[in-house]
């Protein structure tokens, strides 16, 4: 192991918030602090690095805060950490207040971000916090599990109001550009039909034709996940209505999804990934990603991990679309 050079570590979130990253930054104080470190907070992402609002952290200010959602560091989204010159001085910020090694709690944004900081010197370790879990180095990412599984609470409750009007419904998950969480809701709700920007092929006759053969098999309700990276799910109720003559309604679940309180899961996996950052930076090491793989917790180059490229796996979306009872081939 490399000799300890580091004395003060920082920690931030930045980009969208997940449930877990308190759990996460709670791990990083009390390993780092365990570690005889200093460690400061800094606040609102590189925002609040450019604008130097930057606290010490003790022990005591992490109590209370495993089991509570959003960030108690606050998140930004910072446009000028985009520019060299705004990593410059993130850099120069991170060295007059003795910050030696930081850790970017985000989503691969974020970690270019840190993969900034460490060519100008800062040693950085990211940790993947979003609930899209679009990170692919990773099959895990801080607040997707509390993330699906409060969409997937929310699906049973518009389900139920969807089977006594015999309505269908599209309801909207996020997900940016990915469709995790829709296909996770698909498999978990048992929906009828789920849209995902990776596999839809924008036809849609033949979700119209799937909505009119469910009805005359006598199914009450059908249930459309639609990912966000399709959206428009008003619009598509619209047309879906007009061309099936069944009452169809659209519930976009939006930010609900992105708070309360973290799952066991998120908060074992954010405290064991918060404490593996700590050790890594103490072991001498920079511009790292921690994941989650094949059941170990793992680290990554930067750069490497943001070049991997991640998709849904054609047997989980086969098998998604074949527990659905529309894709019965006796037709039964
Ligand atoms: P996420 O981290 O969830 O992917 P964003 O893509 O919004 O979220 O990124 C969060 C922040 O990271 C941005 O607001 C910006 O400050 C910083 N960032 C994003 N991309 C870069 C980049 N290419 N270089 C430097 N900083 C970046
Ligand atoms: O990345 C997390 C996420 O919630 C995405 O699912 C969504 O597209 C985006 O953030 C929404 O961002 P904002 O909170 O800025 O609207």
């Amino acid at each position: 192991m490399a000799e300890n050079k580091i004395k003060t570590i920082g920690v931030l979130t930045s980009g969208g918030d997940a449930p877990g990253m308190n759990a996460a930054i709670r791990a990083v104080v009390r390993r780092g602090l365990s570690n005889g470190l200093n460690v400061k907070g800094i606040l609102k992402g590189y925002n609040g690095l450019l604008n130097e609002e930057i606290i010490d952290m003790s022990a005591k200010d992490v109590s209370d805060t495993i089991e509570r959602g959003g960030t108690i560091l606050y998140t930004a989204r910072c446009a000028e950490f985009r520019t060299e010159e705004g990593q410059k001085r993130g850099a120069e910020i991170c060295r007059k207040h003795g910050i030696d090694g930081l850790v970017v709690i985000g989503g691969d944004g974020s970690f270019a971000g840190a993969q900034k900081l460490a060519n100008l010197g800062i040693n950085t370790i990211g940790l993947p916090g979003t609930i899209d879990l679009d990170i692919a180095c990773t099959e895990y990412t801080i607040g997707f599990d509390t993330a699906v599984n409060t969409a997937m609470e929310a699906i049973d409750k518009v389900r139920d109001t969807s089977t006594s009007h015999e309505r269908c419904s599209i309801i909207e998950v996020m997900g940016r550009g990915a469709g995790y969480i829709a296909l996770w809701c698909g498999i978990a709700n048992g929906a009828e039909d789920v849209l995902v920007p990776e596999k839809y092929d924008y036809d849609e006759q033949k979700l119209i034709n799937n909505i009119i053969e469910s009805r005359k098999k006598g199914k009450k309700h059908h249930i459309i996940i639609n990912a966000e990276g399709i959206g428009h799910s008003e619009a598509m109720a619209k047309r879906i209505e007009a061309a099936t003559g069944i009452e169809t309604r659209a519930t976009i679940l939006g930010h609900m999804q992105r708070g309360g309180s973290p799952t066991c899961k998120d908060r074992v996996y954010a405290s064991m990934m918060g404490a593996l950052a700590v050790d890594l930076l103490i072991a001498g090491k920079t511009c790292r990603v921690v994941g989650y793989r094949h059941g170990e917790f793992v680290d990554f180059d930067i750069n490497e991990a943001l070049a991997m490229q991640k998709g849904i796996s054609d047997y989980q979306w086969e098998v998604c679309q074949s527990l659905s009872h529309n894709y019965d081939k006796n037709n039964k």
